[in-house]
């Protein structure tokens, strides 16, 4: 397909492209165009055929629901079964403006727009080029950001023609977006106001004009067990092609401590970015540095962080690391798509500058054959450090010995594991500066659901890279061997990785 491109300027907007875009939506085609927030990818709303090339465009997930944009009020009430007083109040409030709301939907409404939700997500752009493309098109335009899915929101048209160029009908260029993230969802559609996504109008702004509001608990914890109440809001978004590690802590440590990263990454031939702000650049000593913003500024940060992204991306680097944001306000929105793109890695920094572990614990079922061999070999090789390091099964009636051929490899290996017995993993095993590792994703959520506040809780394949290793549970001899060998080389990534960010 070919992909045209036209410019057209926010503040005096030429009619006669934004009539040949409106009819290019008419006939069920797909625009993109800028709003405030981000680009957004726009299609008939009410054209189940048209939604549908919008999830094809962008590789987009079937059941994650569209926005529909309007452009007037009265647009509002023909879409959906019911207008929430509250409703009323926010839109005289925020719209035109970042907030998009959820309401029950009426027939009007395919469900190949809302992912077959009985919901729709509701939207009215402040952008002048959007409104007056609403309103050519139809009236209803659903557009999800102008990306590939998993790639970061689109702040400028260049970004949409990376990602799009020839999937798509037309993009309109209108320049820079003014706020480089995502609108404000709420959710009215349930009793309390609830937040689904942080965006520009912040909590405090809703609820001075709602009172209470609240956010959904899975845009918040880290851990994957909550579904949240957006769909959108599960996948791994905004995912640079680098791994994103946030440090976190007071400003000077954070910045020592970036530049020992970077420093140590590139004694083993790789290239680190780090992403900063105007008023640390100067202190950064190597690697690829970019601002995002100045601190002083949170709405620059906003505004920077999505083509920040990207740009690391052209860069090639091979790791990145970011300072972390101040978490009330804006920084709330911020930190929410900075830390999906980490996919939740971070490293923070006590007063003294070091993030220091006092326990490992491995843990696995019955605490017989992984764990112990996990435990025995890590001893070994942290011998000297002031660091516990324990073994733990989730399945243990009694405690039992090692797996006698388990000890057989360990005793070739020279490692005693005398007097070894298994143990149940209890609350008393557990602490603030405490890493636990499992073997099985599915280990890793017993533990996080039966210990929520738990921070560091990784599959050993995950924190180390490494492939998992078969269970030798009822084989030969050599079987136990390969999975000591497996497990010998996670611990070595493992205590590799925790010295390179001096926990241990
Ligand atoms: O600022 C924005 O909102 C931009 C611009 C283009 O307007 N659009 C945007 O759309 O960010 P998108 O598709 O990237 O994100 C839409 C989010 C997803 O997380 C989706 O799951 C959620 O809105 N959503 C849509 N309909 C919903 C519904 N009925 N209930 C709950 N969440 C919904
Ligand atoms: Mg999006």
């Amino acid at each position: 397909m070919n992909t045209s491109y036209i410019t057209i300027n926010e503040a005096a907007v030429d009619d006669s492209k934004i009539e040949a875009a409106g009819t290019l939506l008419k006939e069920g085609r797909l625009v993109a165009f800028p709003t405030e927030t981000v680009y957004g990818l726009g299609a008939n709303a009410l054209d189940e055929e048209a939604a549908a090339k919008i999830y094809s465009a962008k590789g987009r997930p079937s059941d994650n629901p569209l926005i529909v944009h309007i452009a007037d009020w009265d647009a509002l009430g023909l879409i959906v079964k019911e207008i929430p007083p509250q409703a009323r109040l926010l839109a005289d409030r925020f719209w035109p403006g970042p907030l998009t709301m959820i309401f029950q939907k009426n027939e009007r409404v395919p469900y190949g727009t809302t992912g077959g939700l009985e919901t729709v997500a509701v939207r009215m752009p402040s952008n002048r080029i959007a409104q007056k493309l609403i309103r050519a098109g139809g009236g209803y335009i659903a557009a999800p950001s102008a990306n590939t899915s998993g790639r970061p929101s689109p702040t400028q048209a260049s970004h949409v023609l990376d990602d799009l160029d020839g999937k798509i009908d037309m993009i309109i260029d209108g320049g820079p977006v003014s706020i480089g993230l995502e609108s404000t969802i709420v959710d009215l559609s349930e009793g309390v106001p609830t937040i689904l996504r942080p965006g520009y109008i912040t909590k405090e702004m809703l609820e001075e004009v709602l009172g209470h509001v609240e956010v959904d608990q899975a845009i918040i914890r880290s851990d994957s067990d909550i579904v949240p109440k957006a769909p959108g809001m599960k996948y791994k978004h905004y995912a640079p092609k680098a791994d994103l590690v946030i440090v976190e802590g007071k400003s000077s440590m954070v910045v020592a401590k970036i530049n020992e990263l970077v420093q140590m990454k590139q004694a083993h031939g790789l290239r680190a970015g780090v992403i900063c702000t105007e008023e640390s650049f100067p202190s950064y000593e190597g690697g690829v540095v970019r601002t995002v913003g100045s601190r002083q500024d949170e709405e620059s940060i906003a505004k920077h962080l999505f083509a920040v992204l990207r740009e690391f991306d052209d860069l090639e680097v091979d790791c990145i690391y970011s300072e972390s944001f101040e978490a009330p306000g804006l920084g709330q929105a911020i930190m929410n798509r900075l830390l999906k793109a980490a996919a939740h890695q971070v490293v923070k920094i006590d007063h003294k500058g070091v993030s220091k572990l006092n326990r490992i614990i491995f843990v696995s079922n019955s605490g017989t054959i992984s764990g112990p061999m996990a435990e025995g070999l890590t001893k070994e090789k942290l011998k000297g450090k002031e660091i516990d390091v324990i073994s733990r099964g989730l399945v243990v009636l009694f405690p039992e010995p090692i797996n006698q051929k388990a000890e057989a490899v360990m005793i070739s290996n020279g490692i005693r594991m005398d007097g070894y017995r298994s143990a149940q993993l209890t609350k008393e095993d557990l602490g603030d500066a405490c890493l636990i590792l499992t073997r099985t994703e599915k280990q890793k959520k017993t533990v996080l659901e039966a210990y929520p506040e738990q921070k560091q809780v990784y599959t050993l394949c995950e924190f180390t890279g490494e492939e998992d290793t078969p269970n030798p549970y009822g084989g030969e001899l050599a079987d136990y061997g390969r999975c000591f060998e497996q497990i010998e080389r996670m611990v070595d990534r493992m205590i590799e990785r925790l010295s390179m960010e001096r926990s241990i």
